[in-house]
């Protein structure tokens, strides 16, 4: 089925029972396909929560979410929307669950009940994707957190899902481990076009997104191109967010006497401005 939509919400709300705070509060949202899309907001503003409505871990107390078309209330749709919409968490150690990479990343197609011959293939192109095929047979407990995580990635992208939604999947990795998993997601993204909802308080990876996010108290505060959010500074700061660190240093240097243009994201942003200018 072809999934023109992957993610739509229409004053999508999720109110816990325990304290019957709005989480998530009236969020209407349309990711259109092929986009990745980068989720910000300080501790406790919605993303996790927003996260497991998109692929109906939680249903909405009031309004709906639509993945694929498919509304993720009605019991029937359960199965299809949890295999169009594919969730990795934070932490790597609690998503693997079998002692061979090979066998992690089959789990969730025995989950589907994909026949035997098929799964093969699959597992195959999942873990060449990730650039994880020498470890096939090796045990998840002895790779680095940036190799497990690309496990997990590859656990889900065996599904063949259209939409990835990944919950702050760098937050407990190294640099080094952060930049292959978000390069690897980004190069999904980009070259399989698979729809990415990247959760994430690092502002370097959202620089690096198509369209940028931020939740307050449950709410969408703002929603733009990166250049377009981070050159709010002072309304991100009043949400308690940073600017990404190029964007940062290139204010200070202006302030040194330096004339950089607005718009300064990465660090090929900053080399290419800088030599222009010097
Ligand atoms: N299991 C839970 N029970 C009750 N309240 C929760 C639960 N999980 C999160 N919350 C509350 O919901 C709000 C949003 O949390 P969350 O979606 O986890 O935000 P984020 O991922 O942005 O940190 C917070 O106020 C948080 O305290
Ligand atoms: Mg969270």
């Amino acid at each position: 089925m072809d999934c023109i939509q992957p993610i739509e919400t229409q004053g999508a709300t999720y109110r816990y029972e325990e304290d019957g705070q709005q989480a998530v509060d009236h969020v209407s949202l349309s990711i259109p396909k092929g986009s990745m899309i980068a989720v910000l907001g300080h501790n406790g503003s919605g993303k996790s929560t927003l996260a497991k409505l998109m692929n109906a871990l939680y249903l909405p107390t009031e309004g709906r979410v639509l993945v694929c078309g498919l509304d993720t209330a009605l019991e029937e749709n359960l199965w299809d929307v949890r295999r169009h919409a594919g969730m990795v968490f934070q932490n790597p150690d609690n998503q693997i669950v079998a002692t061979v990479v090979r066998e992690d990343v089959a789990f969730g197609l025995e989950n589907l009940g994909v026949p035997q011959p098929e799964m093969l293939p699959r597992i195959d192109e999942a873990l060449l994707a990730v650039r994880m095929t020498e470890y096939a047979a090796a045990a998840p407990h002895m790779l680095s957190g940036g190799q497990k995580q690309r496990v997990a990635v590859a656990g889900v992208l065996a599904m063949q899902p259209d939409v990835m939604i990944l919950d702050e999947a760098t937050a407990m990795l190294d640099p080094s481990g952060r930049e292959e998993v978000f390069s690897t997601v980004r190069k999904l993204n980009r070259e399989k076009s698979i729809t990415v909802v990247w959760i994430t308080h690092f502002m370097e990876e959202a620089a690096l997104c198509d369209r940028v996010l931020v939740l307050h108290h449950g709410a969408i505060a703002m929603d733009g191109t990166p250049r377009e959010v981070f050159s709010q500074v002072d309304e991100l700061k009043k949400l308690g967010l940073d600017v990404p660190p190029m964007a940062e240093l290139a204010e200070m240097l202006r302030q040194g006497g330096l004339s950089l243009p607005a718009g300064i994201l990465t660090v090929d942003d900053m080399v290419k401005e800088l030599k222009a200018c010097l």
